[in-house]
C-alpha cells in the first residue's frame, strides 16, 4: 500500500487564488497544487471583466466600500469589505510584479473600466481577457518555484479528518484521485486549502466552464465546515445566447462602455428598473430581462453596442468582437443576443479574515469561500479582488498551522467496489439536476419550485450514494457526488430565506426583512465520507 504523500500546504485549485496562495506560501513551506484538469482549466481563465481597485484619483476606499455595500443589498460585512478595498492598490501592484499585463490609457496610466453599479472607473483589464492574462503570469511563476509541485488531472475525493481518528474534527489533507492511472493518493498537510471556485455547472445555462461542481463547499461540509449565503447565486445578465456558443460571457464592461439593452423590438427596457439603466446592478438587471421575456415569450434580449465608435469596440474587446463574428454576429453592426446565466456564488464555505475555516487545519479562499465582502450580490469585478486579498492573508496565517496527524493514516480503500456497467446514470443525474435547478432554483423563485426542487434532489442524491458505493470512483462520479450535494444546500438555504434580498428573490415573500441576516449551514451529525 503506497506511503501518504507528506507537504507543508495542499492546495485544491489553480485558479487565481489557488495559485497566488501556493507562490506566497512556496516562501516558508512546500506546496502541492492539485487540480481536476489542466492548470489552466478555471474560472479565472474564463474570466473577460477585471479586478476592482481605487486607483483614480477621484476615486476614495469609501466610494468603493459604499458601491460594494449598495450592490450586496443590506448583507455585506462593511469590517471586511473596508478590508478588501484597502488592500485593493497593493494586489494590483503585486499582479504587476508577477509579470501580468494590464491595459494602460495614452498617458501610460493603468486604464479604468466601468461596470454595473460602480460610480467610479476603477477595473483593472487587459483587453476582455483579463483572467486568461492572470491565469497565464501565475502558472508560468509557480512552473518555476522549486517548492512547488503541481498534480494535473487529480480530482480532490474527501478531505481528511482528525475526527474519524476520534480527535477534535481538524483537517490534514486529503485523499486525491489520479484520474490517468486510477490511483487514489493520500496526501498530508498541516494546512489544506480549498481555492476550487464555483459551482455554475449546478445549472444548466452557465458562464462557468465544466470543472465548477462546488467541490469545495461540498467536501468541507462532509466534514463539518460551516457554510454559508448559498442561495445567492450570481445570474450574470449577458451570456451569448446562440446554439453554438456554449458557455460564453458578454462582459459587464461592454455595458460600461456604453452598451445598451434592448428587447427584440428595439425598446430599451432598463431605464423602467433602475434609474442606473443598463449599468444597475447584475441582480436587478437580470430579473429585469427575466421579466421581459417571460412577458414577450421571446429567447433572448440585445446587448446594443452598434451606437460606439466600432474602432474602439474592437480594440477594447477583441475576444468578444471575434467569437461573435465567428458565429455571424458583427457586434459594431448588429445587437449581441443574451441571456441571463448562473456566474458566481456570493455564499460559500465560512472563512474569517485569514481564510480560515470553522474546522483547524482548513482554509478556503476565492469564489467557494464565504468571506462576507459579496453579501447578497457581488459587485462586479470584485471576485478577482477577494481571490487576491485573501490568498495573500492565507499564506501568512499559515505559517502558523501546528502539524496535527494520526500517528497512523489510513490509506484509501475501494470497498468491493466494481467498475460501472452503468455510466450512463451519471449523465442523466447530472442533467436532471441541472434542468430542475434552472427551472425551480433559478431567478424567481417560489415555496412550491424549492418544494419540488427538494424532492427531486432527495430522490437523486439517494441514487448516487448507492451507486457511489457499488461503483470505483471516477472524476465524473466524484463532480456529480458534489453537485448533488451543494445543489441540496442550495435549495435548503433558499428554503430557510423568508424574504426576497439582492440575489434570492421569492415570489412568495416579495420584501426585504428588517435584518439582514446571513444564513448558515452546516453538518451537525458528525464528518460523513
Ligand atoms: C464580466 O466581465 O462581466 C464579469 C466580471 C465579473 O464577474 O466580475
Amino acid at each position: 500500500m503506497a506511503e501518504p504523500l507528506e507537504t507543508d500546504y495542499l492546495v485544491i485549485g489553480s485558479g487565481i487564488a489557488g495559485l497566488n496562495f501556493a507562490l506566497l506560501a512556496a516562501e516558508h513551506g512546500r506546496v502541492v497544487v492539485a487540480t481536476k484538469k489542466k492548470l489552466a482549466d478555471t474560472n479565472t481563465n474564463w474570466a473577460q471583466g477585471g479586478v476592482a481597485a481605487v486607483l483614480a484619483p477621484d476615486d476614495t476606499f469609501e466610494r468603493h466600500v459604499q458601491d460594494t455595500l449598495n450592490a450586496g443589498d443590506g448583507l455585506c460585512d462593511r469590517r471586511i469589505v473596508e478590508m478588501c478595498v484597502q488592500d485593493g492598490p497593493h494586489e494590483v501592484e503585486r499582479l504587476l510584479q508577477l509579470g501580468v499585463r494590464l491595459a494602460r490609457n495614452d498617458h501610460g496610466d493603468l486604464d479604468l473600466g466601468m461596470e454595473g453599479a460602480h460610480t467610479r472607473h476603477r477595473v483593472v483589464h487587459w483587453e476582455d481577457v483579463t483572467g486568461r492574462e492572470i491565469q497565464r503570469a501565475l502558472i508560468a511563476a509557480a512552473m518555476r518555484h522549486p517548492n512547488i509541485t503541481v498534480l494535473e488531472h487529480h480530482y480532490a475525493v474527501d478531505l481528511l479528518s482528525m475526527a474519524k481518528y476520534g480527535g477534535d474534527p481538524a483537517c490534514f489533507g486529503a485523499y486525491v484521485l489520479d484520474s490517468k492511472s486510477g490511483e487514489v493518493k493520500t496526501i498530508c498537510a498541516r494546512a489544506t486549502v480549498l481555492a476550487t471556485g464555483g459551482a455554475g455547472k449546478v445549472w444548466i445555462y452557465t458562464s462557468n466552464p465544466d470543472v465548477a461542481t462546488g467541490d469545495g463547499v461540498a467536501m468541507a461540509y462532509r466534514i463539518g465546515a460551516a457554510c454559508g449565503d448559498l442561495e445567492f447565486m450570481q445570474f450574470h445578465p449577458t451570456v451569448l445566447y446562440h446554439p453554438m456558443a456554449g458557455s460564453f460571457l458578454i462582459s459587464e464592461a461592454l455595458r460600461g462602455e456604453g452598451g445598451v439593452l434592448r428587447t427584440a423590438r428595439g425598446d430599451e427596457f432598463m431605464q423602467s428598473y433602475s434609474p442606473m439603466g443598463s449599468l444597475a446592478a447584475r441582480d436587478v438587471v437580470a430579473r429585469a430581462i427575466d421579466k421581459e421575456l417571460k412577458k414577450s415569450g421571446d429567447d433572448c434580449v440585445y446587448l446594443d453596442m452598434t451606437r460606439l465608435d466600432p474602432a474602439m469596440v474592437r480594440s477594447r474587446f477583441p475576444n468578444i468582437y471575434e467569437r461573435c463574428l465567428s458565429l455571424g454576429i458583427d457586434i459594431t453592426k448588429q445587437g449581441i443576443p443574451v441571456v441571463p446565466a448562473a456566474h458566481f456564488m456570493c455564499g460559500g464555505i465560512k472563512t474569517d479574515d485569514h481564510g480560515a475555516t470553522t474546522i483547524p487545519g482548513l482554509y478556503a479562499i476565492g469564489e467557494c469561500a464565504f468571506t462576507g465582502l459579496h453579501g447578497a450580490n457581488r459587485l462586479a469585478s470584485n471576485s478577482l479582488l477577494e481571490g487576491m486579498v485573501f490568498s495573500t492573508r492565507a499564506a501568512r496565517a499559515v505559517q502558523e498551522a501546528p502539524s496535527r496527524r494520526p500517528s497512523q493514516v489510513a490509506t484509501w480503500s475501494a470497498g468491493n467496489a466494481t467498475d460501472s456497467n452503468d455510466a450512463i446514470v451519471v449523465s442523466l443525474n447530472w442533467d436532471e439536476i441541472r434542468r430542475f435547478m434552472w427551472s425551480y432554483v433559478g431567478i424567481v423563485r417560489s415555496d412550491k419550485r424549492l418544494e419540488r426542487a427538494r424532492r427531486r434532489i432527495e430522490i437523486l442524491r439517494d441514487e448516487i450514494r448507492e451507486y457511489y458505493i457499488d461503483f470505483k470512483i471516477t472524476g465524473d462520479l466524484l463532480e456529480l457526488r458534489n453537485l448533488a450535494l451543494v445543489a441540496h444546500l442550495i435549495i435548503e438555504s433558499a428554503r430557510r430565506r423568508k424574504e426576497s434580498r439582492g440575489l434570492h428573490y421569492t415570489l412568495d415573500y416579495p420584501e426585504k426583512l428588517p435584518d439582514a441576516r446571513h444564513s448558515e449551514i452546516q453538518l451537525t451529525d458528525g464528518p460523513r465520507g
